[in-house]
């Protein structure tokens, strides 16, 4: 097991009320049930990874999970979109990413909402309480901003907000610049006080590489802080609730999803990062993932 330092201020652990994720469980088992009546043999790509995933799901999960209905917020309404594009997806007709392309409000809320923007939240929060955007802080798999906005009042004029589709940063006011940077690929910055990114850098090609390229960019003593789900968030191996609907998605069904902790801190290390830590979200006897930190 690795040691957490107290290199950040930051809670260890944050605890939300377990009934919101009970329900997720819930939601997300009820629409595994039904992809798994399809007939794995055939299914390739994205579509096998959803398969395997939904029997992972049923093998652990109660089928009376219990909890809060989630079915009003994003995430009920995109494992209902999930459940009704399955045959599609299945039979190679659609990719996951049409789903939301006609609609993108539906990413930003799924992205920005419960339980994904928590993620952000928790970000934001230990960057700020830690002054770690007082300096050059770049931002990498900005997105939709569910963290860029939450710190827009803290940035200064050094903060870049960088992604591989940088069109949509455009769109939001925010201070600081935009830039169009490729994770996978070495960075053009150097000296940087902190580098952050939620819910992004799963999506990399080779994660060892890619701490390579954000330790490049740091300056002696500079912060990375990721914000990430977890594989398993239990001791039965209960799956991410969300891995499903994930494997939607390029950047998570052929890279593999979301890296377990000790993962992240392996790579970390072994990149020659220092003073690792991390804050735990957890729901009920869930670990959801959370934030990871280390310094250059
Ligand atoms: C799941 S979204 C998260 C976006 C945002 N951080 C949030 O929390 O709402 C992942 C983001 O990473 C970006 N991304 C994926 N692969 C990337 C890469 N190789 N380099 C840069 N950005 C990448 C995607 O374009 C997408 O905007």
């Amino acid at each position: 097991m690795s040691t957490r330092t107290d290199t950040l201020i930051a809670p260890a652990v944050v605890d939300e009320a377990p009934d919101l994720y009970m329900g997720l469980i819930a939601a997300a088992r009820a629409i595994a049930a039904q992809i798994v009546e399809t007939d794995a043999i055939g299914l390739t790509g994205s579509a096998a990874y959803i398969h395997r995933a939904s029997v992972d799901l049923i093998r652990v999960a109660p089928a009376d999970a219990g909890g809060d209905d989630v079915s009003g917020m994003a995430v009920g309404e995109c494992l209902r979109r999930l459940g009704a594009v399955w045959p599609e997806i299945a039979a190679g007709t659609m990719k996951g990413e049409q789903i939301f392309s006609s609609e993108p409000t539906l990413w930003s809320r799924l992205m920005t909402e419960w339980p994904m923007g928590d993620y952000a939240k928790l970000a934001a929060r230990v960057m700020i309480d830690n002054h770690l955007l007082d300096g050059q802080a770049i931002e990498l798999g900005a997105g939709v901003g569910s963290c860029s906005t939450l710190v827009a009042d803290q940035v200064g004029d050094g903060y870049v907000r960088t992604d591989l589709r940088p069109a949509l940063l455009k769109r939001q006011r925010i201070r600081g610049s935009v830039s169009r940077y490729d994770f996978n690929q070495p960075a053009p910055w150097r000296d940087v006080d902190t580098v952050f990114a939620v819910n992004a850098l799963h999506c990399a090609a080779d994660r060892h590489a890619t701490l390579g390229y954000v330790r490049d960019m740091l300056r002696p003593g500079g912060m990375l802080v990721l914000g990430e789900s977890a594989p398993y968030t239990d001791a039965h191996g209960t799956p991410w609730a969300l891995n499903g609907l994930f494997g939607l998605f390029t950047g998570w069904w052929d890279i593999g999803g979301a890296v377990s902790r000790e993962g992240w801190l392996s790579a970390l290390r072994s990149a020659g990062f220092r003073s690792v830590g991390w804050t735990v979200r957890r729901a009920g006897t869930h670990d959801l993932g959370g934030l990871i930190w280390a310094q250059r």
